[in-house]
């Protein structure tokens, strides 16, 4: 950015920062690192909190239905439902094995 631009915004940043008592300031940082984190989001294709599979299983599960707790199938349930959903949702064999793990609830 030119020098001269970067001067005419220094004193709105300043200004911004020093306005209002300090509940707002940091109101104004949150805003700052929400925008950051957002563009961040544009190039990671994972949801920040969680695997990768987390935010496949919410946007790919909830299409048709609610998306299937975690922990309330048993594998074998899962497995049984993959072939019905074969033409339902376009998972890799790797995507759906993963789903299985993250959603199976442990045997007893
Ligand atoms: C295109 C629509 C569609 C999508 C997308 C979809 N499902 Fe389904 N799902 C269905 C339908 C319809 C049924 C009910 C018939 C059946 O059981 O096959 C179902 C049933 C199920 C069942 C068995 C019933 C139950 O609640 O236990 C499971 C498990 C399941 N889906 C898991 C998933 C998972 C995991 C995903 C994401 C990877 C997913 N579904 C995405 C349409 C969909």
């Amino acid at each position: 950015m030119p020098r001269d631009a970067f001067r005419g915004i220094l004193p709105v940043l300043t200004m911004i920062f020093n306005f209002g008592p300090r509940p707002v300031q940091t109101a104004m940082c949150a805003l700052l690192v929400v925008a950051a984190l957002g563009l961040a989001g544009c190039t990671q294709a994972a949801a920040p909190d969680g695997p990768p599979i987390a935010s496949l299983h919410s946007h790919q599960c909830g299409r048709c239905h609610i998306p299937p707790e975690p922990k309330t199938r048993t594998r074998a349930q899962l497995e049984d439902a993959v072939p019905r959903h074969d033409r339902r949702v376009h998972l890799s064999h790797d995507d759906w094995q993963a789903m299985i793990d993250y959603l199976a609830a442990p045997a007893n």
